[in-house]
């Protein structure tokens, strides 16, 4: 889990906003939190915090506005998105922009999209922004992370590897790269773990649904790989960012075909 970021969000309308906060937490491999959780939370651990919302009537949900009241005047990379009924976002993220500024941090980004909204005039037609936000909105959510906070986002040391070896059944592809001039182990091709960032706390063993993984002299491999559903799980839950997956989209249809007849877990 990456601990130097997280995303506190409200989504209290249609769980518009929560899609986007969700699907950036996972290009993050950080938390997304509620702002009731920041109650107890100590923000100035973060190096980086995502605020978001739905807007209502003009600005972000007031709790995340008090949430940003709790911020101290440390220096810290703060991006803000939000969800909305209005074709263009306007000055909707203006409240929030300047209580940052007043608390002396660095905004790195903002994002904004359509989402479904039955309010006002819109009930006559039965809703506008049917559908939003989709697929398309959360790749440019996404893209937005990767321009951003490039050096937040999980790291794909699969990139890393200059000739790819055959993913095979019961056999783990072992990798030795180099990582800004440090050597480094991976084992795993679609589930890449780095064995030198691997602590074996065993979590990803545990959480995995398909039983991909397994520990060996207390460092996970990827015993199964061609079980993997790309459901993520592993990557978000570890807490020390040592696994990435990554497939092609020919891989991700075959992850398809071959659950396709399966009938439980
Ligand atoms: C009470 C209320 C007030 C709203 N006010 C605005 C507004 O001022 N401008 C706007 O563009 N959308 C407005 N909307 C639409 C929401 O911003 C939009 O549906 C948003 O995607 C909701 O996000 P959520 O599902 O994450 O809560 C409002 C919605 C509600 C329920």
């Amino acid at each position: 889990m990456n601990q130097k970021c997280v995303i506190v969000y409200e989504s209290i309308y249609n769980g518009n906003t929560e899609k986007l906060a969700r699907a950036m937490a996972r290009t993050l491999g950080c938390r997304a939190i509620k702002p009731e959780e920041v109650l107890n939370a100590d923000l100035s651990q973060f190096k980086a915090i995502g605020f978001g919302s739905g807007i209502y009537f003009g600005s972000h949900h007031p709790t995340i506005l008090d949430a940003v009241k709790k911020l101290d005047h440390m220096e810290q990379d703060i991006f803000i998105f939000s969800s909305r009924g209005a074709p263009v976002l306007g000055k909707y993220h203006e409240p929030l922009k300047k209580m940052l500024k007043e608390k002396g941090k660095k905004l790195v980004g903002e994002f904004s999209v359509r989402g479904y909204d039955e309010t006002g005039p819109w009930v006559i037609i039965g809703g506008g922004n049917c559908g939003k936000p989709d697929e398309k909105d959360i790749k440019k959510a996404l893209k937005f992370i990767r321009k951003s906070l490039a050096e937040h986002c999980m790291p794909d040391y699969y990139e890393l590897i200059e000739s790819k070896m055959p993913v095979r059944d019961g056999f783990v592809n072992t990798y030795s790269i180099n990582v800004n001039g440090i050597p480094v182990i991976l084992k795993g091709d679609f589930v890449t773990i780095n064995q030198e960032a691997c602590i074996g706390c065993g979590k990803c063993v545990k959480i995995c649904p398909l039983r991909v993984l397994s520990l060996s002299e207390r460092k996970a491999f990827p015993f199964k790989e061609l079980d993997c559903t790309l459901c993520r799980l592993c990557e978000i839950n570890c807490s020390e960012r040592a696994i990435s997956l990554h497939y092609t989209w020919i891989d991700a249809i075959k992850v398809a075909v071959r659950h396709g007849k399966r009938k439980s877990l």
